[in-house]
């Protein structure tokens, strides 16, 4: 028999095991949902990115823009297994790239892929060749062979802080392009993607007025510059590249002048405003036509480490100085003006919190010669010890742009 304070004993024990019982469940559970979001991110993140290169290389999204396909039709175009293409758009579809069309009840069977259609979505339209910031090309890269062995290789870089592309594919990252001048047109037009998605931005963030003349050092096939150009009739401009981008970037010159040759700020007017001159920008980097000028470093300081960075600093600082005499030469009674540099990049934050720029660091440390995306601080660091002094820094005040723009000019 179970006496009075027995029973209340007890109950006190079945509400204490039940109160263990349930914290033990919810730490499985806390664990479990942990386990699967580990799961989720090794599974998930890999294959979608490997599926988003692989229609971007099938042209999927360029069959559709006229409109839903069946599968049938679109396998036959892309030449590929309509089922394991079903599949596919099947797992885009899940994450909102494509979306398979609602069809009547009962039409739907398995395996019937003349039936089942998809269309586009917003963000599969963004994998159409042609159309408006379109980022097929960007997808591509990330489908290159060589880019991925060193992506497969981080575990490299982590031991040893070397780059993992070079490991990899046996050359530096831009030693490898000017050799494998295929794959470097994929990385060009990949920059030039993403950097249509920054210009308007850029040129909204910042006054280029003040300046005659810009001058894009690394600009790679000049979709920066021959915006600038494009906004600011009175500007002249010089892209500055190595042998390979400037080749690409004159064929991408040349054809919009003719595409394009009855645009009022036509671009046959940019073309003539605008030197594209191949070079390195180790060895030195050109002088501009007018000291009122900037030197904008747009995406190129993260992809090398603090020595290699303040060699280019420095040969920019030396180009400044030149324009400068040349300028003093041509005009003594104007007034002495200070070319400034404009470093266009990504600023990594302080603390812990989510930030696209830790992945991309993490792509610099496996990419290229000691890559990294600076802090602030780092930045100051790097520029005061290279001949500048940062007079300004204007972050975007649009979310979807990471970039800032840091001001230096010659330290006095
Ligand atoms: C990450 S891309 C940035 C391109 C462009 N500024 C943009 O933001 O789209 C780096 C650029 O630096 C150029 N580059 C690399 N090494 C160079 C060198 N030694 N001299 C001149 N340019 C170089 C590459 O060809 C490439 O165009």
């Amino acid at each position: 028999m179970y006496s009075c304070k027995d029973m209340a004993n007890n109950s006190d024990s079945y509400s204490l095991n039940n109160s263990i019982n349930s914290s033990i469940k919810n730490n499985f559970l806390a664990l479990q949902t942990s386990a699967f979001t580990i799961v989720d991110m090794l599974a998930r993140s890999k294959l979608i990115s490997q599926a988003v290169c692989t229609v971007a290389k099938l042209k999927i999204a360029d069959y559709l823009k006229d409109g839903p396909k069946s599968v049938d039709e679109l396998a036959e175009e892309s030449k590929t297994h309509p089922d394991s293409l079903y599949r596919l758009l099947r797992m885009l579809s899940s994450v909102g790239i494509f979306a398979e069309t609602k069809q009547e009840e009962g039409r739907r069977e398995s395996g019937d892929n003349n039936k089942r259609k998809f269309e586009l979505t917003p963000m599969a339209s963004l994998l159409q060749s042609e159309a408006k910031s379109s980022i097929r090309n960007f997808a591509l890269l990330f489908g290159l062979e060589s880019f991925n062995r060193a992506i497969d290789d981080l575990s490299y870089s982590i031991e040893t802080g070397e780059n993992s592309f070079k490991h990899a594919n046996g050359l530096d990252i831009f030693e490898y392009f000017q050799q494998n001048q295929k794959e470097a047109q994929i990385f060009n037009s990949a920059m030039t993607s993403l950097t249509s998605l920054h210009v308007s931005s850029i040129t909204s963030m910042y006054n280029f007025s003040q300046f005659n003349a810009v001058i894009d050092i690394g600009g790679g096939q000049g979709i920066l510059l021959s915006t600038i150009l494009k906004n600011y009739p009175n500007l002249h401009g010089i892209l500055f590249d190595l042998p390979h981008a400037i080749e690409s970037a004159k064929k991408l010159y040349v054809s919009n002048a003719t595409t394009n040759s009855q645009d009022h700020n036509n671009n046959d007017d940019v073309l003539s405003r605008c030197k594209l001159i191949e070079g390195d920008f180790f060895k030195s980097i050109p002088a501009a036509p007018d000291a009122d000028c900037c030197y904008i470093i747009k995406n190129v300081i993260l992809n090398w480490d603090d020595e290699s960075a303040a060699v280019i600093l420095k040969n920019c600082l030396q180009a400044m100085k030149k324009t400068m005499t040349m300028n003093a030469n041509q005009d003594n009674n104007k007034q002495k003006i200070h070319p400034k540099l404009l470093i266009i990049d990504t600023i990594m934050p302080e603390g812990n919190e989510p930030f696209v720029g830790k992945f991309t660091d993490i792509l610099m440390l496996a990419l290229t010669h000691k890559g990294r995306i600076r802090t602030e601080k780092e930045f100051h660091k790097l520029l005061n010890s290279s001949g500048f002094d940062i007079a300004n820094i204007i972050r975007s005040p649009y979310s979807a742009n990471f970039l800032s723009i840091i001001e230096a000019t010659p330290s006095s």
